[in-house]
């Protein structure tokens, strides 16, 4: 696997919200290298649009409700963001499919695209008590939803010059860190946390399948972020948790691929 890199280089774009995907149009003329102008309180997801919205890239906001997914865009619009909404629910492959078709109709292409829907899966996720429905969900929506959308875009993907995928994944998902005492990856979760460790193996196995194209593909880790997810107990901002997804998302075409970043660098495994 190539080693990370920290310079980035102008292209289209994009991803979503709540689902975390999109799409996609080059308009270099407003890149800015030190973006850092998304605005406090918003969700991470958001944050991480506006984000890319700022760099000049069209933007789809991907989401399975109507209302919030209106309400984002139109959030987005008046953050200055060209974007447009996605009907998505990563569990559904008629969605899936027609979201696909859509960003084909409004972009003709994905540069672009952040899996960043996810579930915990609710608690308690003791292993030996845990309902097989809780994990069974878990996996559902935060690694076979991530494939189903990866795979529905990957077409639109290859249009582009340089095609970037990130799947939002989290350090309790590696093995290294949650056999480490002390390290501090949270509760006992027996269906979220194994499903961020299957959604780091599968991204590995997409970058080696796609290791001679130009497509290029991580995960990312936000940190512990103040978002509906946890209640709000998250004590790092949207901004702070959007930053490695953005970095991973506008790598040059020499990145990295097939790793697990978080701000610090490196997340083992
Ligand atoms: N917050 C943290 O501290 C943290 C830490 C590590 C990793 N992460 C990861 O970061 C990503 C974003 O999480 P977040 O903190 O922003 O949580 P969040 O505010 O709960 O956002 C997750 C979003 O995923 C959407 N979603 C769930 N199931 C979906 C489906 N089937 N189809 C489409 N969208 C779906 C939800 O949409 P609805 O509004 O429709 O429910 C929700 O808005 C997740 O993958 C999470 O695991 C978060």
């Amino acid at each position: 696997m190539r080693r990370p890199r920290d310079d980035r280089r102008d292209r289209g774009c994009v991803l979503h919200r709540h689902g975390g995907e999109v799409v996609t149009k080059l308009r270099p003329d407003r890149f800015r290298q030190d973006h850092t102008g998304a605005p406090e309180g918003d969700e991470l997801q958001q944050l991480r649009v506006v984000g890319l919205g700022a760099l000049g890239w069209k933007v789809g906001v991907g989401a399975r409700d109507d209302r919030r997914r209106q309400e984002a865009v139109e959030k987005l619009r008046a953050a200055g963001a060209d974007a447009f909404g996605v009907p998505l629910d990563v569990t559904d492959d008629a969605s899936v499919t027609a979201a696909a078709d859509l960003i084909e109709k409004q972009a003709g292409r994905l540069d672009v695209l952040v899996n960043n829907a996810g579930i915990t899966g609710g608690s308690p996720q003791a292993p030996t008590t845990v309902d097989p429905e809780t994990i069974r969900a878990t996996v559902e929506t935060n690694v076979i939803g991530v494939v189903r959308v990866t795979n529905a875009m990957l077409p639109l993907l290859r249009r582009s010059a340089s095609p970037r995928i990130v799947n939002m994944s989290s350090s309790v998902g590696s093995l290294t860190l949650q056999s480490t005492p002390g390290a501090g990856t949270g509760p006992i979760a027996a269906a979220y946390a194994p499903s961020k460790s299957f959604l780091n193996a599968v991204t590995v196995q997409y970058a080696k399948e796609l290791q001679d194209t130009n497509v290029l593909i991580n995960a990312a880790c936000p940190g512990f972020v103040a978002t509906d997810l946890n209640g709000f107990r998250g004590v790092r901002t949207p901004e702070q948790g959007a930053a490695t997804a953005i970095r991973l998302a506008t790598l040059p075409d020499d990145g990295t691929t097939g790793g697990f970043f978080d701000d610090a660098g490196v997340v083992p495994w």
